[in-house]
């Protein structure tokens, strides 16, 4: 599977194919959990097609309900009209949506004030940027091979946000350091962390990730992320395990012991700990502080947080063996008092 994911993520990249639409299941699953901080708040959407987004089908739909002020969505017109059947010479448009009106409860044509762009919609256009200026929310799937990029745009206009996005994007330097600076975190996450969307380009996928019946492609590592507080980002991870040295061992390369699997954090140690990226589906910032992240052979002491006592190779290692990507962490119960001191090992 992981080959098949791989391979999606590759074909999405190289073929700048972007067209993956979230399914409404996965968006009321997810935008349930947030319903408080959309109130009197204006919504943009700024990589949907109105005509196939089930992001603007679902704020249009609760409008009131989440006592939304106004929503935007601009869809994007792509160059490559050949590449792109959804496209074809259609214009890109912005859609307006300020609440029913006619009192039917029900977003209708009239209703939705539609106007062409100038440009061709790119969320990087100046026409896209002072609609971002107006949010306060943005809510989408933005294309996973500009996902650095869209999230330097809303860093930089300071605006909140929930958006869809591969996990792999973690160990960008740029997001994990906002990771790490609690400037943003994962959402809930799709349902048992597996992520179906429907694509125009099921020619592209192996069997197995596309399903010709419900013609959805299955991603397994993708995630929501956003810097919307939501109540499972404070629930305590339940701790059982006790630390021993033999269980945990250190790496040959930091001072940090391995910790293979989330749910195994021992807890009674206040040193640092390598955890798999998964745990921060877990993370509650009041529990554990992220010191930073191992991934890749290269050593930058900003990222990895830790100082490096090794040679060459700096990806977590034991006895010379490598070990997966990891997140460096400490349980800050632990930190400062008695219990951290006697907790370490000699
Ligand atoms: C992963 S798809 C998701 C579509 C939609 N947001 C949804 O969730 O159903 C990303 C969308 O971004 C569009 N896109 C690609 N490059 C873009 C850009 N530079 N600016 C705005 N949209 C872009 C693609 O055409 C594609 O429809």
């Amino acid at each position: 599977m992981a080959k098949n994911l791989n391979k999606n993520l590759h074909s999405a990249k190289t073929n700048k194919k972007d067209e993956f639409y979230t399914q409404l299941a996965d968006i009321e699953n997810e935008l349930k959990h947030y319903k408080d901080h959309f109130r009197g708040k204006t919504v943009f959407c700024n990589c949907d097609d109105p005509r196939v987004s089930n992001f603007f089908h679902y704020f249009s739909h609760r409008f009131e309900s989440l006592g939304l002020k106004k929503l935007i969505a601009t869809c994007y017109k792509n160059q490559d009209v050949d590449l792109f059947s959804t496209h074809e010479s259609e214009k890109a448009v912005m859609l307006v949506y300020e609440g029913d009106k006619n009192g039917d409860r029900v977003p209708s044509a009239e209703e939705i004030g539609v106007t062409p762009l100038q440009g061709d919609g790119d969320f990087r256009s100046a026409e896209s940027i002072a609609l971002l200026k107006e949010a306060d929310i943005v809510v989408t799937n933005p294309p996973f091979s500009l996902f650095r990029e869209y999230v330097a745009q809303l860093m930089e206009y300071d605006k909140k946000f929930l958006i869809v996005g591969s996990m792999n994007a973690i160990t960008y330097k740029e997001i994990f350091t906002l990771i790490k600076e609690n400037k943003l975190w994962l959402g809930y996450g799709f349902a048992a962390g597996n992520a179906y969307f429907k694509t125009p380009h099921e020619k592209e996928f192996a069997t197995g990730v596309y399903n010709p019946e419900t013609g959805l492609v299955k991603f397994r590592n993708v995630h929501w992320f956003t810097n919307l507080d939501h109540s499972k980002r404070h629930e305590d991870l339940d701790l059982y395990k006790t630390y021993t040295p033999e269980e945990y061992p250190k790496y040959d390369n930091y001072d940090a012991i391995e910790v293979s699997k989330t749910k195994e954090i021992p807890a009674d140690y206040a040193g640092a700990m390598g955890v798999p990226i998964t745990f921060l589906d877990k993370y509650n910032p009041d529990q554990f502080e992220i010191v930073g992240m191992s991934a890749s052979a290269g050593y930058n002491a900003e990222i990895v947080g830790l100082p490096f006592l090794g040679e060459k190779d700096a990806r977590p290692l034991l006895n010379g063996k490598n070990t997966y990507a990891r997140v460096f962490i400490k349980n800050k119960k632990l930190q400062g008092g008695e219990a951290g001191a006697q907790s370490q090992e000699p």
